[in-house]
């Protein structure tokens, strides 16, 4: 019995496989490894997305780091952002003459990451980088641009390892394109 049909029938395709996905990660843990030899690391995971994505990263680094996590909404169950960035869990460790990679599931109209940037430079962050999963840059509002990220993805709505719709899909082991239909989008 195939258990994921449920999830899998609501996609258009898949766009990104598993395989892809961890490939991509290794490479990218390893630049990481490379890249921040000496520092002091706060690996910061943006719930809920990024937390696959996460999870498996950080055991493609090899350092010493510490990991933290917030939490920002601006979604609803809407496949649009609203522009309006909350914080909803803050930071716990002090994170002051750390050196931060905020790790996130996909930057898109680029309004979370450009916030959280800024917040958490005014918390004494010795540098602050980004990390991403997925980059849609076609839908850019600010000018912001990831300084890691595994895949340039066109303008279509996806979902699974870590990104929803409505809460749903987060559990779905690889990206796909959601249909349409699910959201009563222009090709429903
Ligand atoms: P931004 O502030 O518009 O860059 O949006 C970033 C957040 O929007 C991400 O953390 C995701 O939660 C959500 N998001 C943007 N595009 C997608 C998508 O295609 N699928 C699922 N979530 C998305
Ligand atoms: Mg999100």
């Amino acid at each position: 019995m195939d258990t994921n049909a449920n999830l899998y029938a609501d996609l258009k395709k898949v766009l990104i496989t598993r395989e892809e996905i961890a490939q991509a990660i290794r490479d990218l843990g390893q630049k990481i490894t490379s890249d921040y030899q000496g520092r002091k690391v706060v690996m910061l995971c943006i719930l809920k997305g990024a937390v696959v994505f996460f999870s498996d990263l950080i055991r493609e680094v090899d350092l010493p780091l510490t990991i933290d996590f917030m939490a920002v909404s601006s979604y609803g169950a809407s496949t649009k952002t609203t522009g309006v960035v909350n914080l909803v869990k803050d930071i716990t460790c002090d994170i002051t003459g750390m050196d931060v990679l905020i790790v996130e599931d996909i930057v898109d109209s680029g309004m979370t990451l450009s916030y959280l940037k800024k917040y958490l430079s005014s918390r004494g962050a010795a540098s602050i980088k980004i990390v991403t999963l997925l980059d849609k840059p076609e839908r850019r509002r600010v000018d912001l641009q990831a300084d890691y990220f595994c895949f340039t993805i066109p303008d279509e709505f996806v979902v699974g390892y870590g990104l929803d719709y409505a809460e749903k899909y987060r559990n779905l082991p690889d990206i796909g394109v959601l249909h349409p239909r699910i959201y009563g989008g222009e090709d429903a």
